[in-house]
């Protein structure tokens, strides 16, 4: 099968929205000892905006989705969430601020199913803590909640399931589906195909295209059809440093990512803002 039409997943999105920016990411600094991961990173994201993040193994990807997250303090610069500094806060109270990442979520319960990993998942995103659940989940609207988020990321196959059984790409598509549970603001994408066969592949494209109109996504993604199908926005991150930044389609244009990313020829032209 092959991957889904770039523009009609795109067209399954709105466009990004004129308005302040849901995260900001402002002149980030860090370093590993003497490796500087991070070098004066800066990039907004508005609602319903899918900003793309690529760069080289090593770039510093990675690392920004943990000073995101709250996973890493950075040495310098800000996180701004809704207009709010979240620069200090730890992950939990991110999280509860509306920031979801899809890695948090690989701790899936194996042995449980993925009905039973949703219905946990509804529980702890809703904050009905100290609760059996297995009563609980016998709650109509916790049960019907798990459902249908099942059978919005194609997961009503294997809902009774256990997780400890399903393919790699499936616990993947879970794990997405428990962060959207999240019912988030911002939600980190790293990597989330990777591993993924090439019909899983296209329907997780698919998934994440139809998100909810006002969710902001940051995306990190090696494959590039995937990554261009969905970007509104793409920044390119070289040795920690923000190389370019703009509309996908001029990004996709550069020499620089034609030449490194997509292995096609440079095009003459190159209308990409360049940041000082
Ligand atoms: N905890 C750490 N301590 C020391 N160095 C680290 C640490 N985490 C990452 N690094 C280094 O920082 C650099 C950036 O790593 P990062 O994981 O952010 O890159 P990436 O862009 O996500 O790469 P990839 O595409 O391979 O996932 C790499 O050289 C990596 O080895
Ligand atoms: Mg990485």
């Amino acid at each position: 099968m092959s991957a889904v039409d770039p523009v009609d997943a795109q067209a399954m999105r709105p466009p990004a929205l004129e308005r302040a920016p849901r995260l900001r990411v402002e002149s980030i600094h860090h370093a590993f000892g003497s490796l500087v991961v991070s070098d004066d990173v800066s990039l907004d994201i508005a609602p319903g905006e899918c900003h793309g993040l690529i760069g080289p193994n090593g770039a510093g990807k990675s690392t920004l989705f943990d000073i995101i997250a709250g996973e890493i303090i950075p040495l310098g610069g800000g996180v701004h969430l809704d207009g709010k500094e979240i620069t200090g806060e730890p992950p939990d109270r991110r999280a509860r601020l509306g920031l979801a990442r899809s890695f948090q979520h690989n701790d899936l319960f194996a042995e449980l199913t993925v009905r039973e990993n949703l219905i946990v998942g509804g529980i702890v995103a809703h904050g009905i803590g100290h609760v059996a659940w297995r009563a609980l989940a016998r709650e109509r609207s916790v049960c019907e909640k798990a459902e249908m988020l099942a059978m919005r990321l194609g997961l009503e196959d294997v809902l009774d399931t256990e997780v400890h059984t399903l393919s790699y790409g499936t616990r993947r598509q879970l794990e997405i589906a428990l962060a959207l549970e999240m019912e988030p603001k911002v939600l980190l994408l790293d990597e989330p195909t990777a591993g993924m066969s090439p019909e899983e592949t296209v329907h997780i494209q698919e998934r994440i295209a139809d998100s909810p109109p006002d969710l902001a996504l940051l995306i990190v993604e090696h494959d590039m059809d995937v990554l261009f199908g969905l970007a509104d926005r793409v920044t390119v991150l070289d040795y920690g440093r923000v190389l370019l930044q703009g509309d996908a389609e001029e990004v996709r244009a550069s020499d620089i990512v034609r030449q490194r990313y997509l292995g096609t020829d440079p095009v003459p032209t190159t209308p990409v803002s360049i940041p000082s």
